[in-house]
Order: C-alpha cells, then sequence, then structure tokens
C-alpha cells in the first residue's frame, strides 16, 4: 500500500525554540517511519519580514543541520531548502487568482504580523499562507504536522485546495492538519497567554532556544513564572504550572497524569529545576550533534542537494498539472 504523505516547514528567521521542537520537529521524527515526509526550510517565507541576508544563508544551514541532530533521517525523509524548488513560487502565483483578498486579510497571523512590523506590511506577508498553501499542495500532502498557531493556515490550504478542484477538476490532495496533544501550544515562560516565539526579543527569559546551553536553559526555568497556591498541577486557573507540566511531559515523553503524580507534594522551585533539567538532558546531544554537521559541512550539503532534486522532481509534476488544467499552453 502506498505510503500517505506528509509536508512541514520551519521558517529560518530566528532562534528555534522549545516550542518549534515540541509542536513541529519532535512529532516529524516520529512520523517518518510511517510516512513519505517532506521537510522543509521556508526561507521564502522568512524574507516576509526583513532578514540580514547573512544572517539568513547561515541560519538555513544551522536550520538543516538541526533537523537531522533531532533525528531527521535526511535519506528516508526529502529534505531541502524552500528556494530551491522554483515551483513553489510558480504555483503560489496561480494559487493567488484562487484565494480572496478578505480571507487572506481575515489570518491571525497576519493581523498579529502587520501590528508587530507596522512600518513594512508587505504584500508577502499578506501572501505567506498562499505560499504555504502551495508547499502543501504541491506535494500532494495528506497531513501537516504543525503546531496550534498554523491551524488557519492549513485550513486555509484545503479551502484553496478545494476551490481549485472544484473548478478546474481534481488536481490537489486536500491536507489536514496533524496537531498533537500537549506540545502544540508552548506558552511563553514569563507570560503563558502567549505563545513562546522564536521573534522574541524583548525579555530574554520568555524563550528557551534549542541552542541555550544547560545553565541557560536551567536560569530561565528557574526565573519561569508561576501561579498562586503551591500544587503542581494541571488547571485553567494555572496557566503558568500547567505550561510548565506540557513542556515537562513533552521532553520526558510521559503523561499528564504521571507528571502531576511525580510532582505531587514537590514545591514549584524543585518542579522548576527538574523542568529544566529534563530539557537540558534532552538539548545536549542535539547540540553537539549539530555542531558536528556543520563542523563538516560536505554531508550536510550533500543532503540538500539530493533533497533538492527529489523535492523538484515531486513538484514538477504537480505543477504541470496545474498548468495544463488552468490552460497555459505548451509547445
Ligand atoms: P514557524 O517557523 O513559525 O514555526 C515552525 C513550527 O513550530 C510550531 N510552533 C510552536 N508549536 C508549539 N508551541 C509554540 N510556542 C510554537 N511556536 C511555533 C509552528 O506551529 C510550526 O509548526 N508558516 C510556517 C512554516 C511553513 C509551513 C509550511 C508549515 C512554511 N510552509 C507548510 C507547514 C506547512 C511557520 O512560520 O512556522
Amino acid at each position: 500500500m502506498e505510503k500517505k504523505i506528509i509536508y512541514s516547514a520551519v521558517q529560518p528567521s530566528g532562534n528555534l525554540t522549545i516550542g518549534n521542537y515540541a509542536g513541529a520537529i519532535r512529532n516529524w521524527v516520529r512520523l517518518q517511519s510511517e510516512y513519505d515526509c517532506f521537510f522543509a526550510i521556508a526561507d521564502m517565507h522568512a524574507i516576509t519580514v526583513r532578514q540580514d541576508p547573512a544572517e539568513l544563508r547561515r541560519r538555513t544551514l544551522e536550520l538543516a543541520a538541526l533537523y537531522i541532530a533531532c533525528g531527521i533521517d535526511p535519506e528516508k525523509c526529502v529534505l531541502y531548502v524552500q528556494s530551491h524548488v522554483p515551483a513553489h513560487a510558480e504555483l503560489c502565483w496561480v494559487l493567488n487568482t484562487f484565494t480572496y483578498v478578505g480571507e487572506a486579510s481575515r489570518m491571525t497571523q497576519f493581523k498579529d504580523k502587520s501590528q508587530k512590523h507596522a512600518d513594512n506590511i508587505n504584500m508577502g506577508l499578506m501572501d505567506y499562507p498562499v505560499l504555504m498553501a502551495a508547499d502543501i499542495l504541491l506535494y500532494k500532502a495528506d497531513f501537516v504536522p504543525v503546531g496550534a498557531d498554523q491551524k488557519q493556515h492549513v485550513e486555509l490550504a484545503r479551502d484553496i485546495a478545494m476551490r481549485f478542484n472544484g473548478r478546474c477538476g481534481e488536481t490537489f490532495t486536500v491536507p489536514e492538519p496533524l496537531i498533537l496533544k500537549g506540545g502544540a501550544r508552548i506558552a511563553s515562560l514569563q507570560d503563558p497567554a502567549h505563545k513562546m516565539s522564536k521573534s522574541e526579543t524583548e525579555n530574554p527569559n520568555a524563550s528557551v532556544f534549542l541552542s541555550d546551553d544547560r545553565d541557560t536553559v536551567l536560569r530561565k526555568f528557574k526565573r519561569a513564572v508561576t501561579d498562586s497556591g503551591n500544587e503542581v498541577r494541571y488547571g485553567e486557573e494555572k496557566p503558568g504550572v500547567s505550561n510548565l507540566l506540557n513542556i515537562y511531559c513533552t521532553f520526558k515523553g510521559c503523561t499528564p497524569e504521571e507528571a502531576e503524580r511525580e510532582f505531587a507534594g514537590v514545591g514549584y522551585g524543585d518542579f522548576k529545576l527538574a523542568v529544566g533539567e529534563t530539557v537540558a538532558d534532552v538539548l545536549a546531544p542535539i547540540q553537539k550533534e549539530k555542531a558536528r554537521l556543520l563542523a563538516e559541512k560536505d554531508e550536510l550539503v550533500s543532503y540538500l542537494v539530493s533533497g533538492r532534486e527529489r523535492a523538484a522532481y515531486a513538484a514538477r509534476k504537480t505543477l504541470s498539472k496545474v498548468y495544463r488544467k488552468v490552460g497555459f499552453w505548451k509547445e
């Protein structure tokens, strides 16, 4: 039986956080043996916000190394850089004509980013989810494993796919978001009402980065906000502690019930130390492997070249079909 297809990507737009790991990359690792997987480095999405070119190039390679260090097998999966495959931009153009300005401007992330980057509300920012739809639809993905913040974008990709299929005949697989419990919405350690973000620069203790060393990780967890009371358990009135428990479960690989049992009677200070140590223990080997891959670049580059070829082949097939359906002439 043919395997179902998985597609996902991360932007090389900042330092990756434990939220990116918990909501996305960790799940990809678990899915790679069961599905045909495409994992991209979304550099075209990243430039919707101003990037320093040298920095973007560096982050792109770093992200590739990080994927592999986290356990993505570049021989089993197609691991590639989005801008290496021109079909993304080409399909995006066609899909633009199947997307209404109204629906694009209603996207929560567009509204948030427009507020945050009020001096640069460029067309790319608004077109961002259409490019994301092009990514997903090019590879006929059945499932898109993402964190909760990307659900709305995957739903738009579904709407665009159905609209195109309705008008031009069966062309695209209609994708489904795959949002796994627990790690899908890791919140800031300083403000549990907001997601932990790689672009957070105001409060250095809010986000734990995958590149943070052990002392930094422990310090950030030590300073994490908790709630009133002194019990370590889940609860709507305990957003800080619930977030820390989610992080613990994700990194320890245990259930919420097991975690609550483990910390029954334990004070907040010791609890936060245990969460920090668990996270630091998971990060250490990832950081070591990432450094090795970056030091021996040839291996990494060869994976990305092979990934580009495999991705371009699959993408070109879909794009040709789309071009035919919309009526582009070809000799
Ligand atoms: P990006 O780069 O913002 O985030 C990458 C992945 O990490 C998840 N994530 C989180 N999960 C849990 N808690 C958090 N605090 C947290 N922060 C981020 C995101 O949900 C995402 O899964 N547009 C996408 C990249 C993209 C893409 C695609 C994804 C481009 N093309 C096609 C899927 C399919 C983005 O900006 O993710």
